[in-house]
């Protein structure tokens, strides 16, 4: 494993992430959604940054079953508060293809916020197979896949404190 960002670089990323943030929303209420269970990191860090009254909740989104590979995806919103007339930012840890954050955008934009932007904190350069772009990211990182702060690989990792790319002989065959 190879560390890509250490514990201080993604406080560095996430604070000016917040500051863009909190000057686009000048104040007015903000309702933050996360997409768990990769986003509850740079959620629980996320909030403390932000400086207008806010509204937190979650939605659940999961694509990635096992290992690295993609399986089709599927979107919980039992947990998530009321939208309606609302402006929300969308948090996720990170924009790969695209099609995690696109789905979940659109679905929430069926339940009528008064406007809805997203924020990832790592964005997989050239990757994208959708037309939407996240409206923040904290950082943009090579097509690697990588753990920490959040983010896991088969359910673990998710603790570190740091960002690690995982080396080849790491991934199991069976998952790429
Ligand atoms: P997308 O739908 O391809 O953009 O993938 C988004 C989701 O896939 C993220 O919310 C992550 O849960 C997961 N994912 C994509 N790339 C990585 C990675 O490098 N490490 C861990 N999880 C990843
Ligand atoms: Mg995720």
């Amino acid at each position: 494993m190879k560390t890509l960002l250490s514990a201080d670089d993604l406080r560095t990323g996430v604070v000016s992430m917040a500051d863009r943030i909190n000057r686009s929303q000048a104040g007015k209420p903000l309702t933050v959604i996360g997409v768990l269970t990769g986003s509850l990191v740079l959620l629980a860090d996320l909030i403390r940054l932000l400086d207008m009254p806010s509204r937190v909740g979650v939605v659940q989104a999961s694509s990635y079953r096992e290992g690295i590979k993609r399986g089709p995806l599927t979107i919980n919103v039992e947990l998530m508060p009321k939208i309606a007339t609302r402006d929300v930012l969308l948090v996720d840890d990170i924009f790969d293809t695209g099609h995690t954050l696109s789905e979940v955008m659109g679905l929430m934009k069926r339940l009528q916020p008064a406007s809805i932007r997203s924020c990832v904190l790592l964005r997989k350069v050239g990757c994208s197979q959708v037309d939407v772009e996240p409206d923040f990211a904290a950082f943009d990182i090579p097509d690697v896949f990588v753990v920490g702060y959040g983010l896991d690989y088969c359910d673990a990792y998710r603790n570190l404190p740091y960002l690690a790319a995982l080396e080849p002989g790491e991934i199991s065959r069976d998952s790429e």
